[in-house]
């Protein structure tokens, strides 16, 4: 772990060694806190956040969903990030997880009496699934977990206990020698990475599930908008599993997992088996945009 100086809880900036919390803290047992994942990248105008305000707002509705009431004005939160990367003063590329949880106080599943804390780490991080991953894409089965019904849970928050499912299924895929898994839908739709939404291209054309089985990623919004913006054509339609084997293109979109491409799903090998070049051309997209070189899209980066 690239241990920080400091981690923000609550108001205060805590050494990052003291940063704890008791063991009857109440996500711990029932499993429900919120949280994002978000990056900051090193500009040539120094360290900015990607999409603060978009991370934030999904925080917040987030913890609206499960029903959880934030302790922390959201403006207070929104501008703890921006002060907890100026005290740490990171050299390189930074992830932080600002974190909604129920905290210590009362136990039992009814939870609206639970005090609520709220925690932002940030450290150091390179790229998720390997930077050869990037370069060169990564191996992906289908994962035999199906991906957290809309019946049962509520994938539209980035909750914790979303996230048991998606450790199964990356679990079984790295224990079975894959890199990444893809969570089908209850119907049999492709839904989802663990961590990631999807794209394949066809004949040229670009195509990505709706938001129905997945999270609303930002990640894929920014990609689709760089899509829109250099003309491809897009589709946001169902696909299966088998239409991943025949399609000419596939990558994965995350903020951790930033554009990773697919070389191989269940063991077919993916259009050349390499990086394609519209997967290259919106990755390159997408790094120009984090790291503040393309000037249309500025208002997405809070400068440190
Ligand atoms: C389950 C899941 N789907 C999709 C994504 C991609 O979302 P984003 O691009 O906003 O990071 C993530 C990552 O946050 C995720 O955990």
């Amino acid at each position: 772990m690239n241990e920080a100086n400091y981690i923000w809880m609550d108001g205060t900036l805590v050494p990052w060694a003291e940063a704890k919390v008791h063991i009857l803290t109440h996500t711990l047992h029932y499993g429900n806190a919120v949280f994002e994942g978000t990056r900051a990248y090193q500009t040539e105008e120094g360290l900015a956040i990607f999409r603060l305000e978009d991370h934030c707002k999904r925080l917040y509705n987030s913890a609206k969903i499960v029903a959880i009431k934030p302790n922390m004005p959201y403006e207070e939160v929104k501008q703890a990030h921006i002060d907890l990367l100026k005290a740490n003063n990171f050299s390189g590329n930074v992830y932080i997880r600002p974190l909604i949880y129920l905290g210590y106080g009362q136990m039992g599943i009814y939870h609206k009496n639970v005090p609520v804390n709220t925690s932002i780490a940030a450290w150091e991080w390179g790229a998720y699934l390997g930077k050869d991953g990037l370069e060169k894409g990564i191996s992906v089965c289908t994962s035999s977990i199906t991906r957290n019904p809309n019946r049962s849970t509520f994938g539209k928050a980035k909750a914790a206990a979303n996230y048991l499912n998606s450790q199964m299924a990356k679990y079984e895929a790295i224990e079975n020698g894959f890199d990444e898994a893809l969570m089908l839908d209850e119907n049999g739709f492709i839904a989802e990475g663990t961590g990631e939404c999807i794209f394949i291209v066809r004949n040229g054309k670009l195509i990505s599930p709706p938001n129905d089985n997945s999270l609303e990623s930002i990640t894929q919004s920014t990609i689709l908008e760089l899509a829109q913006d250099k003309g491809f054509e897009i589709e946001r339609r169902n696909i299966t599993r088998d239409e991943i084997y025949i399609c000419d293109e596939c990558f994965l979109t995350g903020t951790a997992a930033e554009v990773t491409p697919v070389r191989a799903f269940d063991h077919r090998i993916i259009g050349e088996g390499k990086r394609g070049p519209i997967t290259e051309i919106l990755q390159n997209a997408y790094f120009d945009v984090v790291f503040g070189r393309n000037e249309q899209y500025k208002h997405y980066l809070t400068y440190i």
